[in-house]
């Protein structure tokens, strides 16, 4: 059920779908509401990301965001990681308006942005250490969710030991450990290989049916993000605005080659064709991938 940008939707998010969902859980929506971001720079004219943007996220949801490069994805993920001040209009975690860094808001990037001169665990028990937790529990939630990513016998390597794969699976323990109450995510498997991008997608959608966080989700790739969320949100070309919002029912593990699959990428990509064209046009954009 596709929607204009015009019209913000409030769709039922992943928490309202299931009786299973454990209240206590800590998971918060996110509300966008005419958030615009123009950049000035010293030496070009300025430069509009985003138009103003509208969207309700419901606690618990998995919302995929793709768009033509450039069109503002990045923009919008520094917003509600409080990087970035929006030019205008206002963004809140829960009732919490953004307006700095937050703890609370995980972050994982495509380049890990681990620090290297941490072994493994304590990569993972960095942010538990700054919320005050004490050793002993923060070393037992760091291993806990290193587990939880298939690299607890790996905890007290040193991170320059590790592959780009599993560097990343320390990124998103690092990011679980300390149970923020959203999760925003920049095209983290972009720079991996296809299997390995596949058993993460299959180890993030793990976690997330655990500890429904709600995450939103950068990617190029059309199939990931039918794949992973129940909601994609496609982007137009910049200025940055809300073309398609549209409700993935699909159960998981979804079937890459079921018809209905195919038809939801087909739905996507048909949305995004117009958006690629102008970017191409205008700025040379890099497109889509189908991996
Ligand atoms: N700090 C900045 N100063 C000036 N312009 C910027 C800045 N950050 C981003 N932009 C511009 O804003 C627009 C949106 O950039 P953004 O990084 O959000 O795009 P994106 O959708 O994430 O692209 P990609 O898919 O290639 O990562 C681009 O035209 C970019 O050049
Ligand atoms: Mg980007």
């Amino acid at each position: 059920m596709p929607c204009s940008a015009s019209s913000t939707t409030v769709l039922r998010g992943a928490a309202d779908m299931t009786d299973t969902t454990d209240t206590t859980l800590n998971t918060k929506g996110i509300t966008i509401k005419r958030t615009a971001v123009t950049f000035n720079t010293d030496t070009d004219s300025p430069v509009e990301a985003l138009r103003p943007i509208d969207l309700d996220i419901a606690p618990g949801d998995f919302i995929a965001l793709v768009g033509p490069s450039g069109c503002g994805k990045s923009t919008l993920l520094n917003v509600l990681a409080g990087f970035i001040k929006p030019t205008s209009g206002s963004t809140f975690v829960g009732d919490e308006p953004i307006t700095k860094p937050d703890i609370d808001h995980g972050v994982v990037f495509q380049d890990y942005a681990l620090f290297p001169w941490l072994n493994v665990i304590d990569n993972v028990a960095f942010g538990l250490e700054r919320q005050g937790v004490g050793k002993q529990e923060r070393y037992a939630r760091a291993l806990e969710n290193l587990d939880m990513v298939g690299l607890k016998d790996s905890a007290y390597k040193k991170v320059t030991e590790l592959s780009g794969g599993m560097k990343q699976r320390v990124a998103i323990a690092r990011v679980f450990a300390t149970d923020p109450s959203i999760i925003l995510m920049d095209e983290p498997f972009g720079a991996l290989d296809a299997l390995t991008r596949r058993f993460l997608q299959h180890q993030l959608l793990e976690i997330w049916q655990k500890n429904r966080k709600t995450v939103v989700f950068v990617t190029h790739s059309v199939q990931e993000a039918v794949y992973l969320a129940n909601r994609v949100i496609v982007m137009t070309a910049r200025p940055g605005r809300i073309k398609l919002d549209h409700r993935i029912d699909l159960d998981h593990p979804r079937d890459f080659t079921s018809p209905e699959f195919r038809a939801l990428e087909k739905l996507v990509y048909d949305q995004l064709d117009e958006e690629l064209a102008k970017t191409f046009s205008l700025e040379g954009g890099q497109g889509y991938s189908s991996d």
